[in-house]
């Protein structure tokens, strides 16, 4: 199945139309989303996948009235038989291991790359499930094979199943159900409680998964962040030349607190280094990832290749921009304003041929900046 790059996955809802009525608002099925849709990935694909050690997986069954959850790498012998009571397989980060899944990501583009996690794909047999929950980010659930039904609630509280190891509503009432066949898809907004039913034996659901950091994970991270940049005199110490008697050697005085407050106020950071800080916290690659670096090349053989062939970025990596600084893989990337239009269509559309639209001072300055992206396995070539 070939995507179509202009393709509008929203049905007959717009794009601003669903950012400004659904998006964190609403749900919203729509049917047909991709008519005529054949999952190139199927479950077979998924069992080679989660045997990878690097892949995040997962087996849940729901056994003896509790919901069971087993976590990958997967031999081939723990998958269960189909037979055996209902179970489903999650893999993560599927975009990371099949082009076909990056170019289905590109159908989300209406949605900044900054707020983008990952494509995750679940295989379940009949009446399969991970049971009725809610998750903490908006997400998209497409039917890519076979048919499941969904179960979505309006409850604002729900009761967990402290039994289970996954997080499992006790209270759920159903609002709305449909059933999804394959090209359907259902949005649904954070904290909406759904329950997802597979309804045939080779049910492939696509799972398009959003990230928002937290605000503790926010302060806490920039904190770091201003520690690693802190610019400071290191040898200045603490002096008090006009100390004077007191009565309780214990007390910490006010001179002494009054002092120290000041040393803690000189702290500052502007906008451009939070923005710094945004950059590279936004632009970071999913845990674990671990990207081939390669032999050192030449500026002049690398030169070569950018005139030959096209560049893409790693499936793992991620690029972002503010204004006209670069960041990749939570790193800065230094480069001259003039070049930066060429920085811009590479990390829009993931890859840019730059063939002969260059001179030779350009190329000089974009291979440069490139190739220690190259070099640490963040960039590629393709043919
Ligand atoms: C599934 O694909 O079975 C579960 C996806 C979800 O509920 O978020
Ligand atoms: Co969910």
């Amino acid at each position: 199945m070939r995507l179509n790059r202009k393709t509008h996955i929203l049905g007959k809802t717009s794009v601003n139309d669903f950012l400004k009525n659904y998006w964190q608002k609403k749900p919203l099925l729509i049917k047909n989303a991709i008519p005529n849709f054949v999952s190139p990935i199927t479950e077979s694909d998924l069992f080679i996948i989660a045997q990878n050690e690097e892949a995040v997986s997962r087996l849940i069954e729901h056994k003896q009235g509790i919901w069971q959850v087993k976590y990958g790498p997967f031999k081939k012998s723990d998958l269960p038989k189909k037979t055996n009571i209902p179970w489903t397989i999650l893999v993560q980060n599927i975009n990371h291991y099949f082009p076909f899944a990056e170019s289905f990501l590109n159908l989300f583009k209406f949605i900044p790359y900054a707020r983008l996690d990952d494509l995750m794909i679940s295989y379940a047999t009949k009446k399969g499930s991970v049971g009725p929950h809610f998750d903490s980010y908006d997400v998209f659930l497409f039917q890519a094979q076979g048919t499941r039904e969904w179960k979505i609630s309006d409850q604002k509280k729900f009761t967990l199943d402290k039994k289970s190891s996954i997080k499992i509503i006790t209270n759920f009432k159903s609002k709305n159900s449909w059933v999804l066949k394959p090209g359907d898809m259902l949005y649904l907004p954070p904290n909406i409680g759904h329950w997802g039913i597979s309804q045939s034996d080779d049910c492939v659901t696509y799972s398009i998964g959003f990230r928002a950091p937290g605000t503790f994970e926010i302060q806490s991270k920039f904190l770091d962040f201003i520690q690693d940049h802190l610019i400071t005199n290191e040898n200045e110490i603490y002096k008090d030349p006009n100390l004077t008697p007191q009565k309780n050697p214990a007390e910490i005085s006010s001179n002494m607190t009054k002092e120290m407050r000041n040393i803690v106020d000189r702290l500052r950071w502007d906008k451009s280094s939070i923005n710094h800080f945004i950059g590279q916290l936004l632009s970071e690659p999913i845990e674990n990832s671990i990207f081939e670096t390669r032999k050192p090349l030449s500026l002049k053989a690398f030169e070569k290749s950018i005139v030959h062939k096209t560049l893409r970025l790693n499936s793992k990596t991620r690029m972002l921009f503010i204004k006209n600084n670069f960041y990749i893989n939570g790193e800065f990337i230094k480069i001259d304003k003039k070049y930066t239009s060429f920085l811009k269509q590479l990390a829009n559309d993931r890859e840019i041929s730059l063939e002969s639209t260059l001179n030779k001072r350009d190329l000089n300055a974009l291979g440069i900046a490139l190739l220690p992206l190259y070099v640490a396995g963040f960039i590629d070539f393709i043919q």
